[in-house]
């Protein structure tokens, strides 16, 4: 079996998903449910044998020392993670906590369990630790993308916190041999993302007929994955990568954050039309997020050179899905706004005036 950390999250449910859909292999999932980890993600495996999900934190060390002997996994999988960049400009100690020091403490219990293991598992374990494009810093209009060679420099919180534990990573596998395998991918869409994102923040203030807030001028740009695209990238990883190595991964999908919203807009338009006017009238362009990185775009060709993966969705198609995927389910929908999201909205959103 595996362990998946941070598995009732977005890209994390995903991932558990996909992989009991696709390999049959049994996960045992450890996930301190913040207000990001959500169990109606996981609502489908409630009576599944092969789904162990147990609520706790990733720094906990005896905790986590105690699912590795029970459960013996042949790969530990660390999505968890405080993930949302304007979070962590508002608060940026969690992201400490978790991303950095909760990483180390991980680590630091796989290694005393891979260490333990008798020669064959030992060779054949895996720590995947997954990553973000936004450690590589901000591109110009002319730069080339991101390559796995690119000098770190991550601009918020949250990147250099993220950047501070594939440092970790790197240095547990460099100096004490774990078996490391590093990604670092580009912004994720699809089913079960918290609405505090880009995308499904702008789906549901659309229905809801509320602005859809645009930082600064809009033109930001960002590559664009469809979130079951990464999670076959995690499994090719996983299973050909080479230990040590990094991976970049993206969707070849630069857009601009305005050509977004504006493309949401128009697939609401055909999907769920408004009768007081276009959805485009919501648009309200409000205060930039401070140090907003002007650009990202991702060099995948080691991961496709190297392990045949390529993104299978076009984004065009995969976020008419998505909008579908939001509307059909309400019930999610409305489970989610509930709960911290709400506040959310007014500690992130009140001060930006239009
Ligand atoms: P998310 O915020 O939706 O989910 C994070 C999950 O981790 C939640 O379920 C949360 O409860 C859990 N968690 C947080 N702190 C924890 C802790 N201390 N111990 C155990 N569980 C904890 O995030 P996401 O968008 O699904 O991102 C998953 C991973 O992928 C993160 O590491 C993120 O940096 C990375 N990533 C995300 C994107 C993206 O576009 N969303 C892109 C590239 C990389
Ligand atoms: O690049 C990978 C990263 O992508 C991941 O590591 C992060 O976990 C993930 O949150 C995402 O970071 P971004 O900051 O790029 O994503 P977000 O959806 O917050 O914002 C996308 C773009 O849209 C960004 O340029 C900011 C802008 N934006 C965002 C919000 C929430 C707006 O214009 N308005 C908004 O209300």
């Amino acid at each position: 079996m595996i362990l998946v950390t941070g598995g009732a999250g977005f890209i994390g449910a995903n991932f558990v998903l996909e992989w009991l859909r696709v390999t049959g292999e049994p996960v045992v999932n450890l996930d301190k449910l913040t207000y990001a980890g959500n169990l109606a993600n996981l609502a489908s495996l409630k009576d599944d044998p092969r789904h162990v999900f147990v609520r706790g934190d990733i720094g906990d060390q005896a905790l986590v020392e105690r699912l590795l002997a029970e459960h013996r996994p042949r790969a530990v999988l660390n999505f968890a993670a405080e993930s949302h960049v304007d979070r962590s400009i508002h608060g940026p100690g969690d992201f400490i906590q978790t991303n950095v020091v909760g990483t180390f403490r991980l680590l630091e219990s796989v290694r005393g369990y891979w260490e333990s293991l008798p020669a064959p598992e030992k060779d054949a374990f895996r720590f995947l630790h997954v990553s973000t494009d936004e450690v590589y810093g901000s591109l110009g209009p002319d730069d080339p993308a991101f390559s796995e060679t690119t000098r770190y420099a991550p601009n918020s919180p949250y990147a250099a916190s993220k950047a501070g534990s594939d440092h970790l990573a790197r240095a547990w596998h460099h100096t004490y041999g774990l078996p490391v395998l590093t990604t670092n991918c580009s912004n994720n869409y699809g089913p079960f993302q918290f609405p505090e994102k880009l995308i499904p923040l702008v789906i549901l203030n659309a229905r809801a007929g509320k602005p859809l807030p645009v930082y600064g001028d809009g033109k930001n740009v960002r590559d664009w994955l469809y979130v079951a695209d990464h999670c076959s990238a995690i499994r090719e990883v996983l299973a050909k990568g080479r230990v040590g190595e990094v991976y970049n991964i993206g969707g070849n999908a630069e857009k601009q954050n305005i050509e977004v919203v504006t493309t949401l807009c128009e697939l609401l338009d055909e999907l769920a039309p408004r009768p007081a006017g276009r959805h485009a009238d919501l648009i309200t362009f409000v205060k930039d997020r401070p140090g907003h990185d002007r650009r990202y775009a991702i060099d995948a060709t080691k991961v496709r050179r190297e392990l045949g993966w390529s993104p299978a969705h076009r984004f065009e198609d995969a976020l008419g899905e998505t909008v579908k995927w939001y509307l059909a389910n309400d019930a999610w929908v409305k489970g989610v706004q509930s709960g911290a999201c709400g506040k959310w909205m007014d500690v992130n959103y009140a001060g930006r005036a239009a």
